[in-house]
């Protein structure tokens, strides 16, 4: 059956890392998983992603950021996860709406009904049955997303870890007020070696990938 799950947390707070231990996880357990992220995920919406992440265009107003990650959404949920989900597949993607709330109403500071309105605009009524918050301070998520930056010459992709900590800090606050709110979010302490935070993750989620709509 299909499962929507998305993951979500500041810079540099391992998702990508769990991501794919989960999806090797769900694989050997026999499940068709695709895996995705945001921005992007297809290549009009990867086009996006390069212009949004580019630390050349530092000039680039909040919203005209917003619009972007809601058209690089729209195409994505059209091209990539709806068509999965309708194939029975559980569907893993690296961050998707709340991030929008999270970096550009608490960390830019735009009004975040307008933003809720946008979400659902580009998601079409598609929301995930489950996210994984990866929870870390933002100085360590920070420090962790900046070194690796440099060794895997990721620089071309380095705009939002040029904003201040504040601005991180209101990013991860954010995440911490919609966990508050939404039922679907888990958070996860994403502190220490990742195969721990990996099993965090698994101990979490069995209850609900096992009982209530995968088995
Ligand atoms: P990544 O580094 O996890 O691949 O994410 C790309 C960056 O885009 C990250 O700094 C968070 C940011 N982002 C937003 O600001 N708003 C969004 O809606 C999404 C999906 C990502």
């Amino acid at each position: 059956m299909n499962f929507f799950i998305t993951f979500e947390g500041i810079e540099g707070c391992g998702k990508t890392t769990q991501l794919r231990l989960l999806t090797q996880q769900l694989r050997l357990l026999g499940r068709d998983v695709v895996t995705t992220r945001e921005p992007g995920g297809c290549p009009i919406a990867d086009a996006i992603r390069n212009i949004l992440l580019d630390p050349g265009n530092h000039n680039l107003a909040a919203r005209a950021e917003l619009l972007l990650y809601a058209a690089a959404r729209a195409q994505h949920i059209d091209e990539v996860i709806r068509p999965a989900l309708r194939d029975g597949k559980m569907v893993l993607c690296d961050r998707f709406t709340d991030a929008t709330i999270a970096y550009q109403g608490y960390g830019r500071g735009l009004d975040r009904e307008l933003i809720a309105s946008l979400n659902a605009l580009a998601s079409s009524g598609t929301m995930p049955d489950l996210t994984i918050l990866l929870d870390m301070p933002a100085e360590e998520g920070l420090q962790r997303a900046r070194s690796r930056n440099t060794t895997q010459t990721l620089e071309h992709e380095g705009r939002f870890e040029q904003e201040s900590l504040e601005f991180h800090r209101r990013v991860r606050q954010g995440y911490l007020d919609l966990a508050q709110r939404e039922k679907r979010i888990l958070v996860i302490d994403a502190m220490g070696p990742p195969e721990s935070v990996s099993e965090r993750i698994f101990k979490a989620l069995e209850p609900k990938l096992f009982t209530e709509r995968c088995s």
